[in-house]
């Protein structure tokens, strides 16, 4: 074990022992992770309440969906109330109330973004199918691509976009997804806002993913990860390749591997 090694992992066990009995943020993505095993999702639900009147424990929910579409989800499941709403792969953020978004986070991503000049470009590429409007957003062109021929077609439509000076990023997910979004935006990019306006550390904060769009949310820095036991291989093969002592992946499936990570950390 090298010193460094041997540092990280004090600095593991010490975090471990400190964050037995106290706030943390969850910030999770919703299908697939938190959604996807209701009897899991129901005590999952019930143990965050609880830990949220203890100890002021914050719940965000980053999701590729719209609004619109997150709406249709509550419909359909019971939600706790976040308090952050992050959609549309990071683009927005809303608060309690769902109405308006976070102004300086979107002055944040405005700055070089040229949707327009986006759509353009990526109208010459015959295998990109546009996503319906309602998962189109100000800072977000979204189309599927199949995965067949994602890996030819991602790395030329990145080339083609940057040749012009956009300032942008693309994000495959669950084998289908392909969204454009500015620089400045992605799930972790939204994490690391939220986490630091609420001020608190990387060590009390957890992130739950299952796909590709996720992969950001484990990139930023010493923020303590679970992954779900049914993440997509895109997913799974980022972990192995990137592993790390506060990534935890779970056996079991959605909410029950959150479960199971929250219990591995010792929050719960
Ligand atoms: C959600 C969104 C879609 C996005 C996908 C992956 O399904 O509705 O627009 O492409 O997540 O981020
Ligand atoms: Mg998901």
């Amino acid at each position: 074990m090298t010193n460094d090694q041997r540092r990280l992992t004090i600095d593991w066990v010490e975090t471990r022992e400190i964050a037995i009995v106290a706030q943390f943020l969850l910030v999770t993505d919703l299908d697939n992770t938190l959604v996807g095993d209701e009897a899991a999702l129901v005590e999952l639900n019930q143990r965050l309440t609880w830990h949220r009147e203890q100890f002021g424990t914050k719940i965000v929910y980053s999701t590729g969906r719209s609004p619109t579409s997150y709406r249709q989800l509550c419909s359909e499941q019971t939600l706790l109330t976040p308090d952050a709403l992050v959609t549309g792969v990071g683009t927005a953020i809303y608060y309690e109330d769902h109405s308006t978004s976070d102004a300086s986070w979107a002055d944040r991503l405005a700055t070089q973004w040229d949707r327009d000049k986006v759509v353009a470009i990526a109208a010459h590429f015959a295998d990109l199918v546009p996503q319906p409007d309602s998962e189109q957003g100000a800072f977000k062109v979204s189309f599927y691509l199949e995965e067949a021929i994602a890996a030819d077609v991602i790395p030329q439509l990145e080339t083609s976009l940057k040749v012009q000076d956009l300032n942008i990023k693309l994000i495959y997910s669950g084998g289908q997804d392909l969204d454009i979004l500015p620089t400045q935006a992605d799930k972790g990019l939204a994490m690391t806002f939220l986490r630091e306006k609420w001020q608190l550390s990387p060590a009390q904060t957890v992130v739950c993913g299952d796909s590709g769009n996720d992969r950001a949310l484990f990139s930023m820095g010493d923020e303590r990860g679970i992954i779900v036991g049914n993440a997509m291989p895109e997913l799974l093969q980022w972990h192995k390749s990137n592993p790390k002592p506060h990534h935890y992946l779970a056996n079991a499936r959605c909410a029950g591997g959150i479960l199971e990570g929250l219990h591995h950390f010792g929050w719960f």
